[in-house]
């Protein structure tokens, strides 16, 4: 059985008969394309207000991020975002906690409980940790990146960031049809990445078209299985590189994650030749294709610094898109009579 499938195999029995807290967020999978628009509009909405009304949005609540791995964006965008909302915040981390003495997950999260923690935040390096925490504390939890299973508020800030930079796109309707046309190129270490497994299943379903790219070590067939019923979109697969980008749209460039490599056989230089997205490559193939990229980016490997800096760039606006959209997804989290308010 491939990783692929068991990954899909956890999901299928974590929803199986379980009930996860209103206003978690585990995968994408399960999120209808009316949610998704919801929680733009909210964004949109929560952006527009003034810091003092912000602020009362969520005065007082307890929120606890959990992060078991390392985290730059995330991390700190959840938790400014939760300070903008006026939240009260705590970081537990696996490195200053007593995680390090062998505490489980689910005791860690029933401790924040008792502490009043209202909804936890989780970033874990196991695939599925997400639905264990939901289940063994019933408090909303939004999963912040689990191994190599899903990364949704990932997702979700991609999508606004592609809603907001692509010319065509009617970003005031988000419908099955909002991405039509669109391919989306996904390059990289697909297998390990739970940013393309999110994105594969959620820009489908606004009708877009995702291309992965990448060589047979880093991007199994059974991949196209993302593109499941429902989508309007699809899922394919291209490994030349430069024939997917003729078709790009949109490119999101992935990190070589060298920690998860052991076992494959890869050849770095080979693979900069072949997928490196640099200046001569964009030009000849993208020129007005917009460059993505979830970060962190190793200059030079999946990406030329001056891409990376380049106009086509949008890397810096989906820090900031990730500052927004998780206000929203917040506010979605602890209810507080605000997310209905705002979407409305
Ligand atoms: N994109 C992303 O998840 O980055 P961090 O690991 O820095 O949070």
């Amino acid at each position: 059985m491939s990783w692929w499938t068991e990954l899909a195999l956890i999901e299928q029995a974590a929803m199986k008969g379980s009930e996860y807290a209103a206003g978690s967020l585990l995968t994408v999978a399960d999120l209808p394309v009316v949610e998704v628009a919801a929680i733009l509009a909210a964004t949109d909405r929560i952006e527009q207000m003034s810091g003092a009304e912000r602020v009362r949005m969520l005065a007082g609540r307890r929120i606890a991020l959990l992060f078991y791995e390392s985290s730059t964006r995330t991390r700190t965008s959840f938790e400014l975002a939760a300070k903008s909302l006026g939240a009260i915040t705590t970081l537990v981390s696996d490195k200053s906690s007593s995680i390090e003495k062998g505490e489980s997950l689910k005791d860690t999260g029933l401790t924040l409980r008792a502490l009043g923690a209202e909804c936890i935040i989780l970033r874990h390096a196991n695939s599925g940790a997400a639905y264990l925490l939901a289940k063994a504390t019933g408090l909303p939890v939004l999963n912040a990146g689990d191994g190599m299973h899903e990364h949704p508020s990932q997702a979700l800030l991609d999508l606004r960031t592609i809603l907001a930079r692509l010319p065509d796109v009617n970003a005031g309707r988000v419908d099955a049809k909002t991405l039509h046309g669109v391919t989306v190129v996904i390059t990289g270490d697909i297998l390990h990445s739970r940013v393309a497994r999110s994105n594969a299943m959620l820009l489908p379903k606004l009708g877009a078209r995702v291309l992965l790219c990448g060589p047979a070590g880093l991007l199994p067939e059974d991949a196209l299985g993302l593109g499941s019923a429902g989508n309007t979109g699809g899922v394919e697969i291209e490994r030349d590189f430069d024939k997917a980008l003729k078709q790009a749209q949109v490119v999101m460039m992935l990190r070589i994650q060298r920690e998860r490599l052991a076992g494959l056989e890869l050849d770095l230089g080979d693979y900069v030749a072949r997928y490196q997205l640099n200046e001569e490559r964009l030009m000849a193939c993208a020129p007005n294709a917009l460059v993505m990229h979830p970060g962190p980016m190793i200059r030079g490997l999946e990406i030329a610094g001056e891409v990376a800096d380049g106009p086509n760039s949008a890397i810096e606006d989906q820090v900031r898109h990730g500052l927004a959209v998780r206000t929203a997804l917040l506010v979605r989290a602890l209810g507080a009579g605000g997310f209905e308010s705002v979407t409305v």
